[in-house]
């Protein structure tokens, strides 16, 4: 089991997105057994009294626009440490996560890495919340989820 964490500000929009984009590559590939995929936030701007606001109705659309599935009941929901040890791939949006994530986990490198990095670029993905512009998200997220599916092929783990 390849057990991969998206991780974005909020997760309202950038993390699920690439969590429900992956899920649906992987289920049409007829590869989803092989893997354990979810989202997480690295702020708790999104979570009121321990309880996640649900995915951002744009996000929502832009998912819809492009036939992709995605459970109505996802909530945001932070990071914390042990999500270090139990998944393989903690998955960041842009630099800033990627800090806050090395600052939550207290790890650096090794499993943590930015999603655009699998198709060879340094590129944050912009976040839609602030830009207005979830197409440009979308196309970006799954850039990043179909280079790093190649990548887990050339490194023999699919
Ligand atoms: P995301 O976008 O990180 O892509 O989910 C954001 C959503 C909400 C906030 C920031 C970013 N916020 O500050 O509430």
């Amino acid at each position: 089991m390849i057990k991969v964490l998206f991780i974005c500000l909020g997760n309202i929009c950038r993390s699920p997105m690439a969590e429900f984009t992956l899920k649906h590559i992987v289920t049409q590939r007829g590869i989803a057994h092989q893997f354990e995929i979810a989202s997480a936030a690295t702020s708790t701007e999104e979570i009121w009294n321990g309880i996640g606001n649900p995915i951002y109705p744009p996000a929502r659309k832009e998912l819809e626009k492009h036939g992709i599935p995605y459970d109505e009941n996802k909530r945001a929901v932070q990071l914390k440490k042990a999500d270090y040890d139990y998944y393989d791939y903690l998955i960041g949006m842009d630099a800033m996560n990627i800090r806050d994530m090395e600052r939550i986990t207290g790890h650096r490198g090794g499993k943590i890495s930015m999603l655009l990095s699998y198709t060879g670029s340094n590129a944050g993905i912009s976040d839609p919340w602030y830009s207005g512009n979830f197409d440009e998200t979308y196309r970006d997220v799954v850039k990043g989820c179909t280079a790093f599916l190649e990548f887990l092929h050339k490194e023999g783990k699919l």
